[in-house]
């Protein structure tokens, strides 16, 4: 009699892929570069399974997101710089969980947008003027001398918050706030919020956004903090951690330095 019990092949392996992208914090690159070098020696497939990047090693993983059509395009898109492409898992779990927000009611939000290119790639990837949704994108969009948050390349360019703007134009469920958060949110924010992506590198406004955020993140929405796992930001772990507290949630932390928290 033949059985109905499904036959699995233990061999039946994706192709091997690996990725090789930008690291921070290390004082002798040519050491890294050999220790990565002598890693690859060392491991069973010669390295074919490599990631190294963005400050995280692993092998012997599917890499799923390289295997992804849209993500692939980000990552060898000539218009994402190095920082962007060397990311590309963080984006993964964003992107994941902005998807995942598209039934929840309410606006996805990001709270720290830069040049765009995260906030971009949330629009088309969740197509979210097709779900009726809104992106609503605060910065102060420049780095003044006395500033407490870290000045980055893109604030030399003084016209940084017309460029996002001009970025923007073509999308017309898109606000735009310039200012500091969280005052800036009494410009204009959500009463519903799906999805929110904050992102500023800096304790003070990311507390005072988690604060107003969470009293408007619908039910099952979910929030990433970027930068709430690495150790060189773990001042924000601790301004943030009992906040989320006093509302009976708790932040997860993901291997890549990102913090997810969903509300249940
Ligand atoms: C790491 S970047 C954001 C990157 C962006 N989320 C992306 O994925 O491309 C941090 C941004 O936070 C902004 N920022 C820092 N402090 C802020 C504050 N108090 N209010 C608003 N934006 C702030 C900076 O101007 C900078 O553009």
């Amino acid at each position: 009699m033949a059985s109905d019990k499904p036959e699995y092949n233990l061999n039946n392996r994706v192709p091997p892929l690996g990725f090789d992208g930008g690291c921070s914090n290390i004082i002798d690159t040519e050491k890294f570069r050999q220790a990565v070098a002598l890693l690859k020696e060392s491991l069973f497939d010669g390295g074919a399974t490599l990631f190294c990047s963005d400050n995280l090693i692993t092998w012997n993983k599917n890499l799923s997101f390289l295997r992804d059509d849209q993500l692939v395009n980000i990552v060898n898109d000539p218009e994402t710089d190095v920082t962007e492409r060397s990311i590309i898992w963080r984006s993964y779990i964003l992107f994941y969980f902005a998807r995942a927000s598209l039934d929840v009611d309410g606006d996805f939000i990001e709270a720290g947008t830069y040049r765009g290119h995260t906030a971009e790639q949330i629009l088309k990837l969740c197509e979210l003027g097709k779900h009726d949704k809104k992106l609503w994108l605060y910065d102060v969009f420049e780095w003044k001398e006395g500033d407490e948050h870290p000045k980055m390349d893109e604030h030399r360019n003084a016209l940084m918050y017309e460029d996002v703007v001009s970025r923007f134009s073509p999308y017309s469920n898109v606000n735009i706030i310039k200012g500091s958060v969280p005052e800036s949110f009494s410009e204009g924010f959500p009463d519903s919020i799906a999805f929110c992506h904050i992102d500023m590198n800096h304790p003070a406004p990311e507390a005072g956004a988690l604060r107003e955020v969470l009293p408007r993140l619908s039910k099952d929405g979910a929030i990433i903090f970027d930068d709430y796992g690495w150790w060189g930001y773990s001042a924000q772990k601790n301004a943030l951690d009992p906040i989320a507290s006093s509302f009976g949630l708790e932040i997860l932390e993901l291997p890549t330095g990102q913090g997810l928290l969903i509300k249940r």
